[in-house]
């Protein structure tokens, strides 16, 4: 039965300076329940006639969280994939017609039936490697109604799959073509409205947006998150992916779950993370998708205390990737301490639940 159990999540964990293991370990687990985990050596002689099965020297773990998920969209953004590879950047294919809003037509032209079809197969996979529960935003219809369509589609996958689901709102995600040049007028007339109205619906969980240059301004995003607190929804924030805006430390005067990217993160935001509890979500799949080369300050996240979170950022453009095994393994070559603390090939502390308030003391401590 020998394997290795990792039982601990605690605040040392978290930030990477041990990882809980319990070496050639046995686990009992008794109609349907686990019983009793510890080593072998040390089970309970009234469990010694349980069948045994064999773990190979496994690493067992919690199930897994995928905490920041595009899992929800239609069509595919291949054509994208050759552009970059010919040189352009995540920026210029979103400024040539392409990038999010191009997943927005295909979205907006596919019906509830077709979104959840095409969304079952990439939640699959992700069961497949022990995810329990998972977060599905919106953020591809930029319309009342297709925003609505992509939540009810994202409550539907919990119906049909052993998984919880989180949902997000990210309304907030990019300016689509009908309101190119006027982000302000769509926050109000069309983003904020979508939000009440998916609220109202129960379809909403946390409120997330995109800010960087080719999305929205900190305080467009601040106006999204006014309403958020108003109806009582927590908040996350796509921040710091491309350029340093400041959204993290705006998303930290809301009490935020997490800010998520941030390869460009100075201190100060670091620092305000700290401060608020936050947890820092690393997407491995879009620094490689987008062949970024600044990579997120782990050190600096590590000093102020700050949780690590990695997720797949599953999504058609910037991280193509249905795997939180390998979005765990990609995140190793981002923390350059890595080798220095762990001989495994992996970071296990890595996944984590932002959306468990037992991981947000100081933030809770602050309310
Ligand atoms: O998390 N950064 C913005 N949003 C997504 C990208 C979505 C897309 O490219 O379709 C992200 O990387
Ligand atoms: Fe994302």
């Amino acid at each position: 039965m020998s394997a290795q159990v990792f039982t601990q999540l605690t605040a040392a964990t978290l930030v990477g300076e041990g990882y809980g293991l319990t070496g050639g370990a046995a686990i009992a687990v008794e109609a349907g329940r686990i019983t009793w985990v510890g080593p072998e050596a040390t089970l309970p002689v009234a469990l010694a006639d349980l069948p045994q099965t064999p773990l190979g020297h496994r690493l067992v773990t919690p199930a897994l969280i995928d905490c920041h998920t595009h899992l929800v969209f239609g069509g595919d953004r291949a054509v994208e994939f050759e552009m970059r590879l010919n040189g352009a950047s995540y920026e210029e294919v979103a400024r040539a017609g392409g990038g999010i809003v191009s997943t927005v037509r295909a979205t907006r032209a596919a019906d509830e039936a077709a979104l959840l079809a095409s969304a079952l197969p990439r939640l699959d996979a992700l069961i497949r490697e022990g995810v329990t529960t998972v977060e599905v935003k919106s953020g591809y219809g930029l319309d009342q109604e297709t925003e609505l369509r992509m939540l009810r589609v994202a409550r539907k996958l919990a119906e049909q799959r052993p998984v919880t689901v989180k949902t997000s709102f990210l309304g907030a995600h990019a300016v689509p073509a009908e309101y190119a040049g006027r982000a302000d007028a769509y926050i109000d007339e069309v983003c904020i409205p979508a939000l009440r109205a998916a609220h109202a619906e129960g379809l909403v969980d946390a409120v997330d947006a995109f800010c960087e240059g080719i999305a929205f301004q900190p305080e467009q995003v601040a106006r999204v998150f006014d309403v958020a607190r108003e109806l009582g929804l927590p908040v996350k924030l796509h921040a710091e992916q491309l350029s340093n805006l400041g959204g993290t430390k705006m998303a930290a005067g809301y009490g935020a779950l997490s800010a998520d990217h941030i390869e460009y993160l100075d201190e100060e935001g670091v620092a305000a993370m700290g401060d608020k509890g936050m947890v820092a979500v690393i997407l491995p799949g879009a620094f490689y998708t987008l062949r970024e080369t600044q990579a997120p300050p782990i050190d600096l996240l590590r000093k102020h205390g700050v949780a690590m979170a990695v997720s797949t950022d599953a999504n058609p453009g910037s991280s193509p990737l249905t795997s939180v095994l390998l979005a765990m393994n990609m995140s190793c070559p981002l923390d350059s301490t890595v080798q220095r603390i762990s001989p495994l090939a992996w970071p296990v502390t890595a996944v984590i639940d932002p959306w468990r308030s037992s991981h947000r003391p100081r933030a809770a401590a602050s309310q």
